[in-house]
């Protein structure tokens, strides 16, 4: 395979995976790795940032040199350095961006500091490793919804606008905390997922929050206290709602269907801000992207939503959904094509910064 120049090395240590890639010019994933930290925080029911930065140092080199060796190069094979500058941990960010701007200074790379949710919003139009990256229309609307996000971009050429974010909890916070209530391991958004999976939303049906002001902005803390308050119902009335790794067959049929309830509210909420932003303007083309849009409600259903009004949707691949560095380095190319550059002696690291 001849490959496309620049080529880029990608570096995401934002919160508690630490990952590497490679990018080339036309947007080839030639190699995306994630050393997942899981096991150090599983313990203590969520991330520790401390434990995180520790984790990242130590993983650091093996993740790197394997990301390099899967795409057949050596660090001088490397053009573009790119590495998340936040919002995230704060001691995890500064591990990652120090590695990056310390690799593209001793090499004399160009280098990227790159926001998270930009990675993420231009994730949708990655492909399977080796394959060109599609090139992302000029104007688009990007909804992300992670862990610490849920938000609606509207990208027109240079500009990145925010439309809509969440005024309390993300979407995965609120699947997490839920998910925790009933005593599963983190990270329990996934395993909520699962479990919504055997139930039935219409018995245990939850309201969709809107802000009373008619804005388009997100809130998830209405329906995660419901969804506490329901479970607390369903222990007074004697039901076993706490489990550990069990089956969804362990697990009684009212916390599986108060579980879809919640996940079907959940994912509508997307739905009706989405429904809303199209009755007030033309959407035509629709992106996707963040951990949660894994979700196996979600999914389906913003596909259904896009074919009946006529848009074109692109939901990121399950590769790239979760924290990867391959979309770091792949928003670096795009910043990079349009003669975008950072000094890696002045940029900084923050925990929360606007895109
Ligand atoms: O994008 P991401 O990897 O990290 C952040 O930038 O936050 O997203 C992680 C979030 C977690 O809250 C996780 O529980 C959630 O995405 N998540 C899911 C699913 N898979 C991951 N939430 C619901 N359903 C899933 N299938
Ligand atoms: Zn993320």
């Amino acid at each position: 395979m001849s490959l496309t120049r620049p080529i880029a090395l990608g570096i995401e240590t934002s919160c508690d995976d630490t990952a590497c890639a490679v990018v080339d010019g036309d947007g080839r994933v030639l190699s995306s790795v994630i050393s997942s930290q899981l096991e150090a925080h599983r313990p203590f029911g969520g991330v520790v940032p401390e434990i995180a930065s520790r984790e990242h140092l130590r993983n650091w080199p093996a993740v790197c040199e394997t990301a390099l060796q899967e795409a057949g190069l050596e660090l001088g094979g490397i053009d573009v350095v790119a590495a998340t500058k936040g919002p995230g941990l704060i001691g995890s960010l500064l591990v990652g961006l120090s590695l990056g701007k310390a690799i593209a200074y001793a090499q004399g790379n160009r280098f990227h500091a790159v926001h998270h949710l930009e990675g993420h919003l231009f994730s949708p139009f990655l492909r399977a490793a080796g394959e060109k990256a599609e090139r992302p229309p000029e104007e688009f609307i990007g909804l992300v919804v992670s862990g610490g996000h849920t938000s609606l971009f509207e990208v027109k050429g240079d500009e990145i606008i925010t439309l809509a974010e969440t005024r309390d909890d993300a979407m995965g916070e609120v699947f997490d905390k839920v998910g925790k209530r009933l005593g599963l391991p983190y990270p329990q958004g996934p395993l909520v997922d699962e479990l919504a999976e055997n139930g039935d939303g219409e018995r245990s049906p939850l309201s969709i929050a809107r802000c009373s002001d008619g804005s388009l902005d997100f809130s998830y803390s209405g329906l995660k206290s419901q969804t506490l308050v329901e479970i607390q119902k369903l222990e007074s009335a004697g039901v076993e709602t706490h489990h550990g790794e069990t089956a969804a067959t362990d697990v009684p049929s009212p916390v599986l269907n108060l579980l879809a309830g919640f996940r079907k509210a959940a994912v509508g909420q997307l739905v009706d801000r989405l429904e809303r932003l199209r009755r007030e303007r033309p959407v035509r083309q629709l992106a996707v992207s963040g951990g949660v849009a894994a979700n196996r409600l979600l999914r389906p259903t913003l596909e259904a939503w896009s074919r009946e009004n006529e848009v074109n949707l692109r939901l990121v691949s399950l590769l790239y959904s979760g924290d990867n560095a391959a979309m770091i380095a792949h928003a670096a190319l795009l910043r990079d094509e349009r003669g975008l550059v950072d000094d890696p002696l002045e940029v900084d690291a923050a925990s929360r910064i606007p895109l």
